[in-house]
């Protein structure tokens, strides 16, 4: 299978490969924490071997239970926030038909899947209550330590909405957990109701945690391939574990945004060009913003969808501050092909792709930001695949991991993210 790209050459205007080089012993020195366990968080290193580890059991009850669910819903509903929650949407929206939802049930395969517990809107609960009301639905409720409240909350509605429209027992066959195996709250609820419930290992946390179930019940249920999704991270496991800076793209990628931010580059964009990476991007914000903003430092992980994004912020990266970066994410080889052949298309362009003009508006923007004095560096995903999406987030855990440590903080905890949630808790009693 072809590899995962990443190419630096648009930014060798602004860091020169010399400077690059020289990281490599401090790219080995962080190589060597992660692996050898001697850096910090390193108890929550279980993500690295995560896909050559989960057993073929646990895939195998992972797909039955989602069979479970593609056979008796209609809708199903995905309740958790943060780690235990983009990481999933970020799969299901980038690997599933881009309306899924709307699809009539023979094409759609598998429930509509509808998104909860990430916030606190009444609106939008209401309007999701009235959307379940007439199918039949299961649940899935996602949270590690089980006491996040705005999932807790959202659950304990659409449980007792659940109790209601189908009694206590059939509720309790419908609801499935993915949490802690012995800690907190939804260990305990689950338990004493007897849900089907799905463990997140200890080692890994939340933002790292996509390719466990957390991930891959909902992807199952999705209709998407979880064995290939795996097959991917192992590859990328494979691939990402030479310490040699030159060697491993993943290494380089966490270098360069390092050498960047030290020459004052402090923001970096995660672009994509196909609106189901969206998500992706969400993830992508969550992973790094988490991992790396400590001890008052960190670049500012930010993302845009392309090309709507360069009519409403493309003025800004032209010629706003130059303070930011551009990680664009380049599909090699589009999924559908749409041939330009409708009578009002500039002749021009008549005979080739929609794909090929998005391409172009990619070069453009790269060569138009660059001018401008954006540096911009490129990730090459070869196709829009399970197999790809597996690989492809493994790359950016990894690199985060990596970067972290280059960056001198536990790239695993997320001590800051406690404040909101102890005001907020002292506000409500
Ligand atoms: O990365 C993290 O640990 C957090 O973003 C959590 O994923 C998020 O707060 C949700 O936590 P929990 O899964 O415990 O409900």
């Amino acid at each position: 299978m072809e590899k995962i790209r990443f190419d630096y050459n648009l930014a060798l205007r602004f860091v020169k490969q010399g400077n690059i080089d020289s990281w490599a012993e401090r790219i080995a020195f962080c190589h060597e924490m992660l692996h050898a366990g001697t850096g910090p968080g390193s108890e929550c290193r279980g993500w690295l071997d995560w896909p050559i580890s989960i057993s073929a059991d646990e895939v195998g009850q992972i797909k039955a239970a989602a069979s479970r669910i593609r056979q008796e819903a209609q809708a199903f509903l995905v309740v958790g926030i943060g780690g235990s929650y983009l990481g999933t949407r970020a799969a299901i929206e980038m690997l599933t038909h881009s309306f899924r939802n709307e699809l009539p049930p023979d094409r759609r395969q598998g429930p509509r899947i509808y998104f909860a517990g990430y916030q606190l809107s009444s609106a939008h609960i209401s309007h999701l209550l009235e959307v379940i009301d007439g199918p039949q639905i299961s649940l899935n409720v996602i949270s590690k330590s089980g006491t996040t409240t705005e999932p807790a909350l959202i659950f304990g509605l659409l449980k007792a909405f659940m109790e209601e429209k189908y009694g206590p027992d059939e509720a309790r066959r419908r609801i499935f957990a993915t949490t802690d195996k012995e800690r907190g709250l939804l260990r305990e609820l689950a338990d004493r109701e007897g849900y089907t419930a799905f463990t997140i290992p200890d080692d890994i946390g939340g933002r790292y945690s996509v390719l466990t179930p957390v991930g891959l019940l909902p992807m199952a249920v999705a209709g998407i391939d979880i064995e290939e999704v795996l097959k991917g991270a192992r590859a990328a496991a494979q691939d990402l574990q030479d310490p040699r800076l030159m060697e491993n793209p993943c290494y380089q990628y966490a270098a360069v945004r390092n050498i960047l931010y030290g020459q004052g580059y402090s923001i970096e964009l995660l672009a994509a060009y196909e609106p189901g990476m969206h998500y992706l991007g969400e993830w992508f914000k969550q992973l790094f913003g988490e991992s790396e903003g400590k001890s008052c430092q960190g670049i500012f992980p930010a993302a845009v969808s392309f090309t709507t994004d360069l009519h409403s912020l493309g003025q800004y990266i032209q010629e706003g501050p130059r303070n930011l970066f551009e990680t664009v994410l380049r599909v090699k080889k589009a999924s559908t092909k749409v041939q330009i052949d409708w009578d009002t298309a500039p002749p021009y362009l008549k005979g080739h792709t929609l794909d090929f003009v998005n391409q172009k508006a990619l070069e453009g923007a790269l060569l138009a930001h660059s001018e401008g004095g954006v540096p911009c560096l490129q990730i090459e995903i070869p196709e829009i695949s399970p197999y790809y999406f597996g690989y492809l987030v493994y790359f950016f855990m990894k690199a985060c991991a990596i970067s972290g440590y280059l960056a001198g903080v536990n790239p695993f905890d997320q001590p800051g993210v406690e404040a909101y949630k102890r005001h907020m808790q002292d506000l409500l009693k």
